[in-house]
């Protein structure tokens, strides 16, 4: 029996030796300390030995069994500690790479310009009004001194959703909701979008934006709009720009005019925006017809008002430099990414 344990553990220390790794190890284990492990067998031998030398063999063994447990225990915290540094070695993180730069969404350069022209009409002392995109043929043409027979009422130019409910044409539709809604002062504007049934260009699409703008209080000349726009104009290009007004008809206001700015993509000497003529139309304007102030439920007598339409588009165009309206709505990455901030 004796010389069988010194066998073993002689067999053992050998088998150590040769071990590199942790599955080596627990290859080991199993082999000397398992179940069908020569331990278990000198342990099932122990009832044949005499029973006066059994305490001294039985010490022996479990002296065996407490080797091979220590010996296997150090071994593999040394293992394991090798194998983890070997790993790291190879893992290395190299904290002196730039970090991974994440992409950030950013605003439509529309929305990134409309933002811009509330907050200056804001600054100006307008407050912000939404109206529906559907409307009524009432809000959007009638109550607007529009004559039955007039040709912006034609299907051409409207989208009818039926005969008197249509995609609203222009913002001008907030106009009498604000007056039935409010007494003088009334100081609003309205952006939003609007649609018509137009031909697709570089110049024009079917839907786009506009910015209302109504003021009506008493004494409210034709000077304090062009004051007004004026000074709207520079703070939005942050510098003098000319402006033209032209005489226009829209059944709404009394005078109505145009107000074209000069054309910034060729500086006045002539483009496909302009049409070549150095100037492009921003908007519609006009003092308030005294018909639309009385449907609105305003008297005339005592108050005056003006207006305006602005195209947003037509001034992000000018602002950036942009030749094609079109662009706005392909979301080509290309195009959108070139904008940050306005
Ligand atoms: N609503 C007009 C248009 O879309 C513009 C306009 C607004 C004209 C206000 C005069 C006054 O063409």
């Amino acid at each position: 029996m004796q010389q069988s344990i010194d066998e073993i553990r002689q067999q053992f220390l050998q088998a150590l030796a040769l071990i590199k790794t942790t599955s080596d190890l627990e290859a080991v284990k199993v082999k000397f300390l398992g179940k069908k492990g020569p331990l278990q067998q000198l342990m099932k031998g122990l009832k044949d030995v005499a029973p006066e030398d059994r305490p001294a063999v039985g010490k022996h063994i479990n002296d065996l069994k407490e080797l091979m447990t220590t010996e296997c225990d150090q071994l593999e915290a040394k293992l394991i500690a090798q194998e983890e540094s070997q790993q790291l070695a190879h893992e290395t993180l190299d904290i002196t790479l730039p970090g991974r730069k994440r992409f950030i969404g950013r605003k439509h350069p529309l929305t990134q310009a409309m933002d811009q022209i509330i907050a200056i009409l804001v600054g100006m002392g307008f407050s912000v009004q939404y109206g529906p995109d559907i409307d009524s043929d009432y809000y959007n043409f009638e109550v607007l001194n529009f004559p039955l027979e007039h040709p912006a009422r034609d299907m051409q130019d409207t989208f009818y959703i039926s005969p008197h409910i249509l995609l609203r044409t222009h913002t001008s539709n907030i106009q009498a909701r604000v007056m039935e809604a409010n007494e003088p002062p009334i100081r609003i504007i309205a952006p939003g979008k609007v649609y018509r049934n137009e031909t697709i260009t570089a110049r024009s699409h079917v839907f786009f934006h506009q910015i209302e703008a109504v003021y009506i209080d008493k004494h409210v000349a034709f000077s304090d709009l062009m004051a007004a726009m004026d000074e709207f104009l520079k703070k939005l290009f942050k510098q003098d720009i000319a402006t033209r007004y032209r005489p226009s008809y829209f059944p709404f206001v009394e005078p109505g005019m145009e107000v074209d700015i000069s054309c910034l993509v060729c500086k006045g000497a002539g483009c496909h925006i302009c049409k070549y003529s150095g100037w492009v139309e921003v908007a519609g304007a006009g003092m308030i017809h005294p018909q639309v102030l009385r449907n609105g439920g305003i008297d005339p007598e005592s108050y005056s008002g003006f207006a305006w339409g602005m195209g947003l588009e037509r001034l992000v165009m000018m602002l950036k430099g942009i030749q094609d309206i079109r662009l706005f709505t392909e979301n080509d990455l290309r195009f959108l990414e070139q904008f940050t901030a306005i």
